[in-house]
């Protein structure tokens, strides 16, 4: 291939659950190359989940090259990498030989949830959550450390000296992308520190209160800096100049800059968030106060988010365990044979319910079975699952916020299902609205590092670059939307205390 003239690009890593992406884009934000790689699941007992760290820095390395040998550029004409990641997963590796301690514990892992218990109890525990403006959950990353601390004490007087680190994904990977394993910085952003429960939403630093409350110590942290700013260079000389943790960067994908602006991203589980400006909004309905984005030499921009542990997981269910479908957008296909769901309510509390419920212990349920029910209906249930888990979280929303939510961004693989997005507005009753290119999250990375190095003057420049492909409008009368909610919400109460004390 001929080089793409002299002309520059930026490139974005979108590190996720299930696999790892490297995108490049040109000035204009148009995406010129892609390559992805999946990684293995690690499930070693019930409730944990693993990542072989090696594994994932493996990927990135060779993603890296990938993407810019597939485009036909020089390296030199990337003039910033960004980086996205999946939240709270959890690595320590040695300092001196930059090898991982143990397996990366994934956000999902529920291992620490007895700990979780213990420290709920104790009477910091409200203190702690005003300060790092997240409830007590096994979600977090600062559980995990702990967990992982307190089985070995060896491994803690390595941690107390330093000589292991922690980190989320996104330090992981510039650490190893900024001087190979032996020699990298150890940085982190506002966004995924703000996970962690060891940040102080207002000070955006680590807080001692915050640190002797689980037990960390903190030489074995990482520095926290904004989201658009050089943090180092990879052996190629490209600057590394945004990090932010992936349902942020889909918010500034998606460039919802202001405040009341939100975005939903639907994939494995689903994870809404509202723009609210420079002051965080504390939630008293059960959604989690985090850092939006801060741009260096600005003030942070929070939101609030509620996540949605299992959404488009349970499509995977009906097609991987109860062989309904043979591929995930046939659920559309099966979901239209029928006018309705028959009667039928699915809630998938697979691994607890998350916002704004936030109930560990929670199972799922099919409810309001006979013998009517069709695999059309059940499939029609199944989506509706994730129109009223979405509505849940904006009532919440709007509780917290004291402000309507008027039209939600959506983006994610589960937004090409058009039946989907419009159960999503019906239950809503308001307007959804897909835009056209919907690799949200990686632009988000790709748009905070070209405005790091100037590829871009400013943020309203980028808003210009949103086109919307689909609008939804809400097309339920009132009082079925009320009825089927109402219905929905009765079966997700029979989710609740479900196992017998003990087990
Ligand atoms: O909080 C977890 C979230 O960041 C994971 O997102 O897209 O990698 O599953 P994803």
């Amino acid at each position: 291939t001929a080089e793409r003239g002299r002309g520059r690009y930026v490139m974005a890593i979108d590190q996720g659950t299930t696999s790892s992406r490297s995108i490049l884009y040109d000035a204009a934000g148009q995406l010129v190359s892609i390559a992805q790689r999946e990684h293995r699941q690690l499930y070693p007992a019930a409730g944990r989940v693993e990542h072989d760290a090696a594994e994932i820095r493996r990927h990135v390395a060779a993603l890296v090259d990938r993407v810019i040998a597939k485009a036909g550029v020089a390296a030199d004409q990337v003039v910033a990498i960004g980086i996205a990641n999946q939240r709270e997963t959890t690595v320590l590796w040695d300092r001196e030989t930059g090898a991982p301690v143990g397996n990366a514990i994934v956000w999902q892992d529920t291992r620490t949830e007895d700990l979780v218990a213990r420290l709920a109890r104790r009477p910091e525990a409200d203190e702690v959550v005003r300060r790092c403006g997240l409830p007590l959950l096994s979600y977090f990353a600062a559980p995990r450390v702990r967990w992982l601390l307190d089985r070995d004490e060896r491994l803690r007087e390595r941690a107390e000296k330093g000589s292991v680190l922690f980190g989320t994904m996104d330090s992981w990977l510039i650490w190893n992308l900024t001087g190979g394993p032996r020699g990298g910085v150890h940085v982190t952003d506002v966004t995924n520190a703000g996970r962690t429960m060891l940040m102080n939403l207002a000070t955006l630093d680590w807080d001692d209160r915050l640190l002797d409350f689980f037990g960390i110590p903190r030489a074995m942290l990482p520095e926290i800096r904004s989201n658009a700013e050089v943090y180092g260079h990879t052996a190629a000389g490209i600057p590394i100049a945004a990090a932010l943790g992936d349902q942020q960067a889909a918010l500034f994908g998606q460039t919802c800059f202001a405040a009341g602006e939100a975005k939903c991203t639907y994939g494995t589980g689903s994870f809404l968030l509202t723009n609210t400006g420079t002051t965080p909004v504390r939630s008293t309905h059960g959604l989690l106060t985090t850092v939006a984005f801060q741009i260096d030499g600005e003030p942070a921009r929070y939101a609030l988010e509620g996540s949605m542990a299992a959404t488009g997981t349970l499509v995977q269910w009906l097609r991987d365990r109860l062989g309904l479908i043979d591929a995930a957008p046939e659920i559309e296909t099966l979901a239209s044979t029928v006018e309705d769901n028959g009667g039928c309510y699915v809630v998938p509390a697979f691994s607890g319910l998350f916002a704004p419920r936030w109930r560990a212990e929670a199972r799922g349920v099919i409810a309001g079975l006979t013998s009517y029910i069709t695999k059309g209906h059940l499939a029609r249930a199944v989506l509706e699952a994730t129109a009223w888990q979405t509505r849940e979280v904006v009532d919440a929303m709007n509780a917290d916020t004291g402000y309507a939510l008027t039209e939600l961004r959506v983006d994610g693989g589960m937004t090409s299902n058009n039946l989907l997005m419009q159960q999503i507005s019906d239950a809503l009753g308001v307007p959804v609205e897909r835009p056209l290119f919907s690799e949200t999250v990686s632009l988000g990375a790709a748009y905070a590092a070209g405005l790091a190095v100037g590829l871009w003057p400013d943020m309203t420049g980028l808003r210009r670059n949103r086109r919307t492909a689909s609008r939804w409008l809400p097309t339920m009368p009132d009082e079925r939307r009320d009825r089927e909610y109402r219905r929905w919400s009765r079966a997700a109460e029979l989710t609740y205390n479900w196992n017998e004390p003990g087990e």
